[in-house]
Formats: structure tokens, sequence, C-alpha cells
């Protein structure tokens, strides 16, 4: 399978869209500017894969960046779905799969209270609204690489669509946000502990990503979460676990149940909404107990706890038995393994990483040693110009990776031996257009 490098329909659309949407598209990781070409746009998915407007199928390797843990179209969702939307679409008015999404993710998770919003943004900025709310404190700590959604003062040093755009420094986040917040270097725990020492009593929270999935797959370091736990524990700050992409991804219980560090918050979404906009935050029932309407901190929503999106979730987290994880971890592992076959034939120093079935590959120029990353600053030496060319060699051949050395490679269990075919037939090639990059780091 070779597919011609330009794609007329997508090309067509993205004139259009850019005339009407800022950037031709309505969010920045879709964009193809850090790896060239026109960004495909999709007609339909189905199971591993995805048709785009030309009629090209791709096995999919994003899977709407975490949330089809089973594929496109999967029939029990599309079906949970459609009879929610036979019921009415939007009430206003609580409803049963409310709670009954509540009770799966507290029974999946330490939660012991679950507040439903519309996407990782709101749980993020809900969260840390609330950690200020009940520690009466407004400095937030986070750290360098992270990703927490487009919240104001959570965009320092962000992962993801920051990363691949290098963005320095977001316009419109005021002095006085940027003030409030501290960026840390990723899984230094010296750095945390120096830094509670000198302002403990000025720190609301820590927010993290339980593992960190948006600057590649940069899990902490044995022991970083526990220091986390320890040092907000001992200052009287909140520790917030963003779960929101490693939450029943990472593993059945999120990354909670591969590290049992206790937060007292977390942040979930991504999975939890089965491809329709879901998330939630939650934890300890009596920083929960401040929200109104039980409490003094506001936080609302016209759609939350949308009724098709938790049929979809309640749908997705049904079909998440232990052994679709198993079959996923499996498809995972298969995976890196013939990806790190592909890139050691080729002679391309790169380095996967995994938490739990999520990973990520970096790669690096030539003669660079394929170092261990466990920071944002190690994982930006990788080669922006090498996974560009790896990246479109996989399009050409049929697989859509993420546009971005940043993300994460995201499988299904509709992820068979077939699409892992695909795959593997692609790999050689872009292992190849990779290694015909010259040196490039700086
Ligand atoms: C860890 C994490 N937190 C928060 C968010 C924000 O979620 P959303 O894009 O639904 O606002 C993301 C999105 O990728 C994420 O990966």
């Amino acid at each position: 399978m070779l597919y011609p490098s330009d794609a007329p329909a997508s090309a067509e659309l993205f004139d259009r869209a850019s005339e009407v949407i800022p950037g031709g598209v309505n969010s920045p990781v879709r964009a193809f500017r850090s790896v060239g070409g026109t960004p495909r746009f999709m007609a339909s998915g189905h199971g591993a894969y995805l048709t785009d407007v030309d009629g090209r199928e791709y096995v999919d390797l994003i899977c709407s960046w975490g949330p089809l843990l089973h594929g496109h179209a999967h029939p029990a969702i599309v079906d949970a779905v459609t009879k929610a939307a036979q019921k009415g679409t939007s009430f206003g008015t609580p409803t049963e799969n409310e709670v009954l999404l509540a009770e799966e993710i507290i029974r999946r998770t330490p939660a012991q209270q679950i507040r439903l919003v519309n996407s990782g943004t709101e749980a993020t900025m809900s969260a840390i609204r609330l950690a200020r709310g009940f520690t009466n404190r407004s400095l937030v700590v986070k750290f360098a690489g992270c990703y927490h959604g487009h919240v104001d003062s959570l965009l320092a040093e962000a992962g993801s669509g920051v990363a691949t755009l290098a963005i320095p420094e977001t316009r419109g986040v005021t002095q006085t946000q940027t003030a409030e917040t501290v960026v840390l270097p990723y899984n230094d725990a010296a750095a945390l502990e120096e830094l509670f020492a000198q302002r403990g009593d000025e720190i609301a929270c820590v927010i993290t990503e339980a593992a960190p999935g948006n600057m590649g797959v940069v899990p902490p370091v044995s022991g970083f979460n526990q220091k986390i736990r320890a040092v907000t524990a001992a200052h009287g700050a909140l520790m917030i676990s963003d779960e929101v992409m490693t939450g029943f991804r990472a593993s059945i219980g999120g990354w909670h149940e591969l590290d049992q560090v206790d937060a007292d918050l977390y942040t979930f979404g991504k999975v939890m909404g089965g491809g329709l906009p879901a998330a939630a935050f939650g934890g300890r029932a009596d920083v929960m107990a401040l929200l109104a309407p039980a409490g003094p901190v506001y936080q609302a929503g016209t759609l939350s706890g949308n009724p098709l999106a938790t049929a979809a979730g309640l749908a997705n987290l049904q079909l998440s038995t232990p052994e679709a994880y198993q079959q996923i971890a499996s498809t995972s592992s298969e995976l890196q393994g013939m990806t790190a076959s592909a890139l050691y034939a080729a002679g391309v120093p790169h380095k996967i990483q995994t938490a739990g079935t999520m990973f990520s590959v970096f790669l690096f120029g030539e003669g660079q040693e394929p170092v261990n990353v466990t920071d944002y600053e190690q994982a930006r030496t990788q080669s922006a110009e090498r996974f560009s060319a790896f990246f479109n060699e996989m399009l050409t051949r049929g697989v859509y990776l993420p546009p971005s050395g940043y993300e994460c490679w995201f499988v299904s269990s509709a992820h068979d031996e077939k699409a892992l075919e695909r795959i593997d037939a692609a790999l050689p090639y872009a292992a190849s257009a990779a290694a015909a990059v010259g040196y490039d780091h700086g």
C-alpha cells in the first residue's frame, strides 16, 4: 500500500477551513505544523481504521487521543448512544447514568466522590479552584512538560500542542496568573522539597500527570509520586493526580492501579467518555464537600453529565474488562517490539517508553545517545525532523500516527493481527526515511 503524498479532498477542505477556523483546525495538535503537509479530514472510523475524505484507509494509532479503548464505532457504544439519543439528548436535570458512571469510577479508583464535567480542561480547572478553596492558598505547582488542558494557570511550559508548536509563553495569560504558578522540572524531588521548604505555606496544590504522556511518555521515577504525596501532606497542600490520559487507559484503574499513591483529588477524561465529551474530577469526600451546592466553591455546567456522554462512557467502561486490558497490553508490546526492530535495523537511535499500556517513541538524531527520558528537557532533545520523516512515511503507507513526537501512541482492543501486519509492513520504510535525515539536533 502506498498512498500519494498529496490528499486533494483534505487539501480542499483544509483551504476552506483555514478561511473560517484559525489555522484550519479546532485543536492545535490536529494541525500538521510540525510534520508538514495537509491534515487529513476524516470521514469515518471503524474498529482500528480511519477513512479520510479521499477514501484512504489508515490504521489509527491515535484513537481520538486516547478515549477509543475499543476502536471506532464499537457496536455496544453506538447502541448505547443511539438508545440514549432516542430518549432525549439533554435534560438539564440529574439522570441515573450520572450516578452509575460516578459509581463505576469510584469502584476503580480511590476517589470517594465525583463531579462530572465536559472536558479534561474543565476537570483540572475545577480541581484547582477547589484546592485553592479548601486550603485558602493561591500558589499552584506544576511540572514542565505536563499538560493539563488549556487552563490559564497551567499553560506554562506545558506539553502536548504547546510543546509541539514550541510556544514559549501563551499570550493572554496574565502576569498575575503566571505569578501564582510555579513550574518545576519533572521527576526532580530535590527541587520539589526545596520549593516547599521556602514557600510551603503558600502552596494550595501540586498538580501532576499521574504518569505523563504529553511530552511523550515519561513515567515518574520510582518514588516520585510518593514524594509529592509526602511533601504536600507535610505542608497542608493538596496533591492533584491528573489521570485524564492514564485513567482507565494505562490499566483498568488507571495509573493508580500500577503506582498506588493516594492523591487528594483526581481528574479523569478521555476513556470515561467513550469518545463523547465527558470528564470528571473527584477525590476526598471532605474536599469535594466544599463544591456548590453542598459548599461555597462554585462549579457548574449546562451539559455536565450529558445523557449521550454518560451512556458512551458507561458502555466503554463496561467493555473494559481485565481480559480487554490484557489484550491491549499485549498488542501494545507487540507494536513496541516491531517498532524497535525496524528502528534498530535502520540504525535510528531511539527510546520507547511505557506507562502501562501507553507508550511513545523518541527518535534521536544521528550519533545521539538514546537517553532514558525523565524530564521535559530530555524530551526536547529528540529529533523533530526524524519524527516528521517517520510520520509521513507511515501516513503514505496507511498508518496514522500522532503528528508529533511529544504524543503517545494509542492502541485499542480492535487492533488485531491484520492491523499490526499493516503497521509492521510500513515500519521498515518509515525507519529508513528517519535514518536518511542527517544530524539535526540542536
Ligand atoms: C493529562 C491531561 N490532562 C488534561 C487534558 C485536557 O483534556 P481536554 O482536552 O479534554 O480538555 C489532557 C488532554 O490531552 C491531558 O492529556
